[in-house]
């Protein structure tokens, strides 16, 4: 398995161009499952999990051809499909469970893998097949497969209130319900800018939604939904990565494609912790306002609240900021496993339950670190930005699930990074 190295020390400078959102792009692939007409997605981010979909999509029946170097995907799904999600792509990647609405609305009938539990929790699907049951289907758990079936062969609007905003739950019963009969309403549904992405995707293609970005999303079922070609939105997440890269390692980056309105509550911290983050015609620059950044507490939220999905990133940087930071993770039991790696590299943090407390210090060293998730790997690498020495960042396996070409982008901008192909 490939590795990266990176030297510390280097104040960054330059502009990083931000990719399509690979949680937006998990999601709106499926789509082409409920539709005859092709289906084109451009702006497509160059990641490993978007083989994997691809690979799974092609199983059920999908073509899809990839242009641009990825970053076109064409994708159709005309004739008989296959209904049977199997394991062994599943089990790659849990964002495969969002073909279960898509597959149950379309044929009536579905069986899909269980995901399984993953590094960051437990991880159920209970709001989704709940959800599901709503509106008519019964589902079965047979063998680790979830057998799904519609009375009746479809799929009925319902109203589902969701004990919790699940972004997954949210994309699957909204794209169940396009092809239902009757008004389906999602209450407490996730607000995150991915299910609004996916949501002008879908009415492009005939859906009619209304509510999507505010907790009550409300669909009328329609017929059959067309053809559309669709741009994924900017990967928040890549963006708040590279937003911190200018702030651990100093200097100034411009990150290209970034939008205030997707890193509100995140830009809102780095306010705090002493970062000027300024609106570009082109994106967003971020530099240290004075010297270090200063500590700052964070609690991880569905959006618009801080993400779970920077909590890593940020702890890294929380990690040489000047004072003390707490941190509380609310969306997953188990996403701290980061923490010990940076420990090994010089920080201060001690974690009880889901709060770590971090005191920054002045430098970390480098070291060699392993990650056992995607957005832990980042924050290594992130980390090994400001650390004296040499940081080998292993099994970047993870990291390349969801950041594309990460060694060619913080290179770039004047960071000592490189890949080390693995034997
Ligand atoms: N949950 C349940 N039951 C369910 C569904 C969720 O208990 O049926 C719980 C989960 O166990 C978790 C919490 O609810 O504790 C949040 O889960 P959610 O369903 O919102 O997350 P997801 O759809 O599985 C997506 C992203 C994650 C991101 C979360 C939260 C995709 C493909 N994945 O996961 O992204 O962390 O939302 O924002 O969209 C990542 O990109 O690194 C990543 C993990």
């Amino acid at each position: 398995m490939d590795s990266i190295i990176v030297k510390g020390g280097k104040p960054l400078s330059g502009q990083i161009h931000i990719a399509g959102a690979k949680n937006a792009a998990l999601a709106l692939m499926p789509a082409t499952l409920l539709s005859e007409e092709p289906l084109t997605l451009t702006n497509a981010p160059r990641l490993s999990d978007i083989k994997t979909m691809t690979e799974l999509l092609q199983s059920l029946g999908a073509e899809i051809t990839s242009m641009q170097d990825g970053k076109v995907q064409a994708m159709s799904t005309h004739g008989t499909i296959n209904t049977t999600a199997d394991y062994d792509i599943v089990r790659k990647m849990r964002a495969s469970n969002l073909v279960l609405g898509p597959l149950l609305a379309r044929e009536g009938h579905a069986v899909v893998s269980l995901p399984g539990g993953c590094a960051i929790g437990a991880r159920p699907m209970d709001i989704h097949t709940d959800g599901l049951e709503k509106m008519g289907a019964s589902i079965d758990l047979k063998d680790g497969y979830l057998h799904a079936k519609a009375a009746g062969g479809k799929l009925k609007g319902a109203v589902i209130d969701f004990p919790f905003a699940s972004v997954g739950a949210t994309e699957n019963i909204m794209m169940a319900a396009t092809l239902a009969k009757g008004t389906t309403v999602i209450n407490n549904a996730a607000r995150e800018p991915e299910i609004v992405d996916l949501a002008t995707c879908l009415r492009r293609m005939g859906a009619q939604i209304d509510g999507d970005g505010t907790a009550t999303i409300t669909i009328q079922g329609v017929d059959r939904l067309g053809g559309a070609t669709h741009p994924v939105v900017t990967d928040r997440i890549e963006l708040g990565t590279y937003m911190l890269a200018p702030v651990i390692a100093g200097g100034e980056v411009e990150c290209i494609g970034g939008r205030m309105d997707l890193v509100a509550a995140f830009a809102e911290k780095l306010d705090a912790s002493g970062v000027s983050v300024t609106e570009t015609a082109n994106g967003l620059k971020v530099a240290r306002k004075n010297g270090r950044p200063t500590a700052v507490d964070v609690t991880t939220e569905p959006f618009p609240g801080f993400p779970t999905d920077l909590q890593a990133q940020m702890m890294a940087m929380l990690c040489v900021a000047e004072g003390k930071s707490v941190l509380e993770e609310k969306i997953f039991e188990n996403r701290f496993m980061h923490a010990p790696e940076l420990v090994r590299m010089g920080a201060e943090i001690e974690v009880h339950g889901g709060t770590a407390t971090v005191t920054g210090v002045e430098r970390m060293k480098g070291a060699p670190v392993m990650a056992t998730d995607l957005r832990a790997s980042v924050s290594l690498i992130l980390a090994g930005l400001a650390a004296e020495g040499e940081t080998q960042v292993n099994r970047v396996y993870h990291l390349d699930r969801g950041y594309e070409h990460v060694e060619d982008k913080l290179g770039a901008v004047g960071a000592d990074i490189k890949r080390v192909p693995g034997s």
